[in-house]
């Protein structure tokens, strides 16, 4: 790259000097000027001529320049969408703000990858024209499996079409990196922003291996709207809208599940003690209903998450706080430091002061989810970790407190059989 640049500046200043020297040959050769009847438009003529010729050298100067300049900056990375469709119309609704508030379609390419061969999906989805790539699950088998999970045929076509839509961006596109994308979600102004930031901090820190734009206690009343710009590391793979390298993906393929493959995700052989980044403001939030799990779920969560309005101009904040080794110190200082209240305080407030952090300590699975009942944080748990949970500790507002739910000072690591 470098040395391709050194030549062409050469190369061009050759050609500048060169010019230069034929100018002058050109010029000698000519009889002087105004002498016997040399008519005024022949003067006029020729000062156009060397108008142009000027001209010329001037461009040739801003060539060299402007191939010296960029030697030293790196072309920024392309980061492509990858929308998993399959046979909701809706699928409208997430382009739509996808392409509202994109910056460029060279920095951010959307694939939109269809599974089921739904053909009203599949015509919504050409209407985007080449704002848009098109591409289709080639596989729409039905797939075997035991007949107790016939009822979860539909985990077993979203891993099958996931494992092959990746493929796809990495292998056949030769992408770095990809942010995933649901036909049921849509995103916030900053979308794109949030992920160029982010960027670098995961390429950077091999103990993340994700940046997720969702907060699972993302519910209005749990967090502080003043804070948009607010940023977390948590344990617990949070997917809907996430952004992942090709070399996770390289080490993921070959051991990719036939099923569920989110809660996979979660599981400590894949996970590997790694974390993801989450904004405390949400920047995708869902709107599908009926999808393949049951609509409950649906209707006593994920429709209250709220999803961010204000545009954060990350890419000019400085996130190395981010990065695990200050973090963490800084975390668990702020956490531990804070004071320690029983619930019943924190539920009747009498005896508080001020914003907080307050602390509430949980020390098994069922105090956890009883707290977290109490405070109206999600009490389920993944292969031991809560939503949101970093190194054990949910951080959320409640009546506009801060509150760490935490386990004792001293954690080590998470009780798989939580759960
Ligand atoms: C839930 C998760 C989802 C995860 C999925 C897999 C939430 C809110 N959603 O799906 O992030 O990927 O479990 O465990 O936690 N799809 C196909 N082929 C199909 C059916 C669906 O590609 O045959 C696609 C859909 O277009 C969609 C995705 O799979 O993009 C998830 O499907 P959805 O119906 O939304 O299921 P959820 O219950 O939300
Ligand atoms: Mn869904």
């Amino acid at each position: 790259m470098v040395r391709k640049k050194r030549s062409l500046i050469l190369c061009s200043a050759f050609v500048f000097v060169a010019w230069n020297a034929l100018l002058l040959l050109y010029f000698w050769g000519r009889p002087p000027i105004g002498h016997l009847g040399e008519s005024a438009g022949e003067v006029i003529r020729l000062a156009e001529e060397v108008e142009i010729q000027l001209e010329t050298q001037k461009k040739l100067l801003e060539q060299i320049e402007s191939h010296r300049a960029p030697v030293h900056s790196v072309a920024p990375v392309i980061i492509p969408v990858l929308v998993i469709a399959c046979d909701r119309v809706t699928v409208k609704r997430s382009l739509d703000r996808l392409i509202q508030y994109r910056p460029s379609p060279g920095l951010y390419p959307i694939i939109v990858s269809q599974d089921c061969a739904h053909t009203e999906t599949a015509r919504v989805i050409n209407s985007y024209g080449d704002q848009v790539t098109h591409i289709k699950q080639p596989d729409l088998s039905d797939i075997r499996v035991r007949p107790e999970h016939r009822k979860f045929q539909g985990y077993y076509k979203i891993a099958r079409h996931y494992r092959w839509a990746l493929n796809q961006v990495f292998n056949t596109f030769s992408q770095s990196t990809v942010v995933i994308v649901e036909d049921d979600l849509e995103v916030a102004p900053d979308f794109f922003e949030y992920f160029r930031a982010l960027y670098p901090i995961l390429r950077s820190d091999p103990t993340l291996w994700c940046v997720s734009a969702w907060n699972d206690n993302g519910r209005d009343a749990l967090v502080d709207s003043s804070k948009a710009g607010l940023l977390y590391r948590t344990d617990f793979f949070p997917g809907l809208g996430w952004m992942l390298l090709k070399e996770l993906w390289n080490e993921l393929e070959p051991k990719w599940p036939s099923a569920f493959w989110d809660d996979w995700m979660r599981q400590p052989e894949q996970r590997k003690d790694r974390s993801c980044i989450r904004p405390e403001i949400s920047r995708t939030i869902t709107f599908g209903r009926k999808g393949v799990s049951l609509g409950q779920f649906f209707d006593q969560y994920l429709r209250y998450i709220k999803l961010n309005t204000e545009f954060v101009p990350f890419t000019k904040h400085n996130l190395s706080y981010l990065l695990k080794d200050k973090y963490d110190k800084k975390f668990i200082k702020e956490v531990y430091s804070a004071p320690l209240m029983k619930i019943e305080d924190l539920q009747k407030g009498s005896s508080l002061r001020g914003p907080g952090p307050y602390r509430v300590q949980y020390s098994s699975r069922d105090g956890f989810k009883v707290f977290a009942r109490n405070l109206g944080v999600m009490d389920d748990l993944k292969s031991g970790v809560p939503r949101t949970g970093y190194r054990g500790v949910v951080c959320f507002l409640y009546r506009g407190q801060r509150v760490f739910l935490a386990p004792p000072e001293g954690w080590i690591q998470y009780d798989i059989s939580w759960s």
